[in-house]
């Protein structure tokens, strides 16, 4: 079934650009624990869409080819052209909101593809393409609960931006040893090659 696989390949290089511009966004608003949390996950699902593309190739000789990602505009709405002095105080705390709101939207959706996705190859009798795509499933579903809880928490402390700055230190050390994890986790050369 590489077209559903296509879908998921698609909508991948939309999911990296979306964390490549959070990252971006996290940056202009000093607060550098997230934008690392964000350049994590794009790492992370970028090495992801790329096992995705292998899978299609070794299971069913089929190549998925890479779309242009689709324009998320999640950046331009927000600051306007503005540099970031320019923004007030209270207004860095709106961006921030819609920043973890949009992030949330963006795992349910994604979730809400993959899970019907999986269901169709279920349906289809795929259970090697089921398997790889829910685990997909799981990925998402996963992040989705942290970003959840991360919210939860920034509600609890009410947005608090002397507190959120305090912690970035923290958040951006735990993520960057998650991005080095990644790679010193990847399988050697010849697993990697007998997929
Ligand atoms: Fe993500």
């Amino acid at each position: 079934m590489p077209d559903l696989l296509q879908q998921i390949s698609d909508h991948f290089a939309t999911a990296v650009q979306f964390h490549l511009e959070s990252a971006s966004l996290f940056d202009y608003l000093s607060l550098g624990g997230y934008a690392m949390l964000h350049t994590f996950q794009a790492t992370e699902e970028q090495l992801t869409a790329r096992n995705l593309k292998r899978y299609a190739i070794t299971h069913m000789g089929k190549v998925t080819p890479d779309a242009p990602p689709e324009d998320i505009n999640l950046i331009s709405p927000l600051i306007k052209g503005r540099a970031r002095h320019e923004i007030k105080a209270q207004e860095r705390t709106q961006i921030l909101q819609r920043a973890f709101k949009s992030y949330a939207d963006w795992e349910t959706q994604s979730l809400e593809l993959y899970s019907d996705i999986a269901k169709q190859l279920s349906d289809n009798g795929d259970q090697a393409s089921y398997i790889f795509v829910n685990k997909l499933v799981e990925s998402v579903n996963e992040e989705l609960h942290i970003v959840k809880d991360m919210m939860a928490d920034l509600e609890n402390i009410s947005f608090d931006m002397v507190e959120i700055s305090a912690r970035q230190d923290t958040i951006a050390e735990k993520f960057l040893h998650k991005l080095k994890t990644l790679y010193a986790d990847m399988p050697d050369y010849h697993h990697w090659n007998s997929l």
